[in-house]
């Protein structure tokens, strides 16, 4: 009897991996290059070694970005789904068509987007100088763990400029962005476990259960903030608020243009809590993973950062003053050095598709159904495109430089119809924050680039924390 069930479990295991090579997704997957693959278990022991779940295969990948047909998403976003419901990053078809249109013009470089990222330095600027206070209470310390500090602040600046509140660091704050953490693990755990992928499974692990409860802290905070600006702006006239917001410069917030929406009836309020629930996930975790990335990696080239605080004197001259935001555009060498970190360290490391229908694609027909990951992390490091890919050089991003590479082998923003809608204003925080804390502090390396071990996850990260120590510069 024993030895029955254990012919029929062996059959089963080997009928299954031949039904799916034989079968014609299957054929047609073989036809595509990858990784070496064992009989029968084909790239099993690659997919157990990466501890993840996703299937490799190499084939250009330019028409699946620059292609409005397949940027549709499932896998691994669909993790997301409780929290950020059908929010710009999630979302599909008419629906994300239709909020991108809406959203764009507050993010993008025409006069009046500009206008409002003009705003938002100013609480970029404020909101560093909350971090510089908080570094100073840790700069004695041997060693600083840097992505709790870069998330809180990070989190605080999209609060502001998404809600348009000054969102105080309070015990609820903290209790908001500890919700945010934990709901990063529960994506975690789906992500390197197969079987929690399959939503019947996952909603009858205690990982599920979990998980609603995180999703309640996240939408209640959020909720409540809006609820409150939208009855103040009942109280207000509609033209006032208007005028307020475009014209008298007052904080204009992602959720003033969301409300107006609203009241023109071009989105419900269901849809402006998903919105800004998915702002404030993919504005504040993304940037804080670049901050704490740059500030080891700078840490570690001494060239680098000396030429990046000279460039900074030549910026501010023999006299203390306020940063301005046109000398943000001057920063050439740290924009370089930005660019250079974020091709090692992207903070999105691979970007998903959802190919729905079967599609010939560089000569490769990929079959219907297909979950098409393209991996940033590995683009950025062909040694064709950058040789030497380890070793940190800015001067790659120099513009002479930059205009031999084909556009798609840097895609830290993504590229194409859907990429990052936040990438000026991801820049604008960067350059801001990086400037004012290198002017403040000499980095000193203590986690080195070759101690990095990376984990699987949708943001870049690291299995350890990342440390630095802050030495305070004696000004002048
Ligand atoms: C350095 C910081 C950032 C990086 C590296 C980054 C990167 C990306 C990437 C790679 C995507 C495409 C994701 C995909 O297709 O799977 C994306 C999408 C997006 N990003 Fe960013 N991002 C950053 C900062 C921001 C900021 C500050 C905001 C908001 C102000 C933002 C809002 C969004 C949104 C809403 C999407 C979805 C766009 C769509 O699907 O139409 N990001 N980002």
């Amino acid at each position: 009897m024993v030895l029955y069930l254990l012919w029929a479990i062996g059959l089963v295991l080997v009928a299954i991996p031949l039904y799916f090579r034989w079968c014609r997704a299957g054929r047609l997957m073989a036809k595509i290059p990858g990784p070496p693959e064992l009989p029968v278990i084909g790239n099993l022991v690659t997919i157990y070694r990466s501890k993840a779940w996703f299937l490799l295969i190499f084939i250009p990948f330019q028409m699946i970005l620059s292609s409005t047909t397949y940027n549709e998403k499932n896998l691994p976003y669909t993790f997301l789904y409780t929290w950020l419901r059908e929010g710009l990053l999630v979302s599909k078809g008419e629906k994300w068509h239709q909020r991108r249109k809406l959203l764009t013009p507050a993010f993008h470089s025409c006069a009046r987007a500009l206008g409002i990222l003009n705003e938002h330095f100013h609480c970029f600027r404020e909101r560093t100088q909350d971090l510089l206070r908080a570094i100073e209470n840790e700069h004695n310390k041997a060693q600083v763990d840097l992505n709790p500090l870069f998330t809180k602040a990070t989190l605080l600046v999209m609060c502001e400029t998404s809600l348009g509140t000054k969102v105080e660091d309070t015990p609820v704050f903290d209790n908001y962005l500890k919700s945010i953490h934990d709901m990063g693990e529960c994506v975690f755990q789906r992500l390197t476990q197969p079987l929690l992928a399959i939503n019947f499974i996952y909603s009858m692990s205690s990982n599920a259960r979990r998980e609603k409860s995180i999703v309640k802290v996240l939408h209640d905070y959020t909720k409540q903030i809006v609820e409150k600006r939208r009855d103040n702006r009942m109280l207000n006239s509609k033209s006032v608020v208007k005028e307020n917001v475009y014209e008298k410069k007052i904080k204009p917030a992602l959720l003033d243009l969301l409300l107006d929406e609203e009241e023109q009836g071009n989105i419900d309020i269901e849809g402006v809590l998903e919105e800004v629930d998915t702002f404030l996930f993919e504005g504040h975790d993304t940037t804080a993973s670049v901050l704490t990335f740059m500030v080891m990696r700078i840490a570690n080239e001494s060239v680098a950062q000396n030429h990046i605080y000279e460039e900074l004197k030549d910026i501010y001259g023999d006299s203390p003053r306020q940063l301005t935001v046109e000398d943000l555009s001057k920063m050439r060498y740290l924009e370089c050095c930005i660019k250079e970190s974020l091709r090692l360290y992207p903070s999105v490391p691979f970007l998903s598709r959802y190919i729905k229908h079967e599609v010939d694609i560089a000569g490769y027909t990929i079959p219907k159904k297909t979950f098409c990951n393209i991996h940033v992390f590995d683009v950025h490091r062909d040694p064709e495109v950058y040789p030497d890919p380890e070793r940190f050089i800015p001067e790659r991003f120099l513009p002479k430089n930059v205009a031999t590479r084909s556009p798609y082998s840097y895609i830290p923003f993504s590229a194409g119809p859907r990429n990052c809608i936040g990438q000026k204003f991801a820049m604008m925080e960067l350059k801001t924050v990086m400037s004012e804390l290198l002017w403040k502090y000499q980095l000193e390396p203590i986690t080195k680039p070759e101690d990095l071990v990376f984990t699987t996850d949708l943001v870049l990260r690291t299995n350890h924390p990342i440390y630095v120590r802050f030495r305070p510069r004696v000004q002048f």
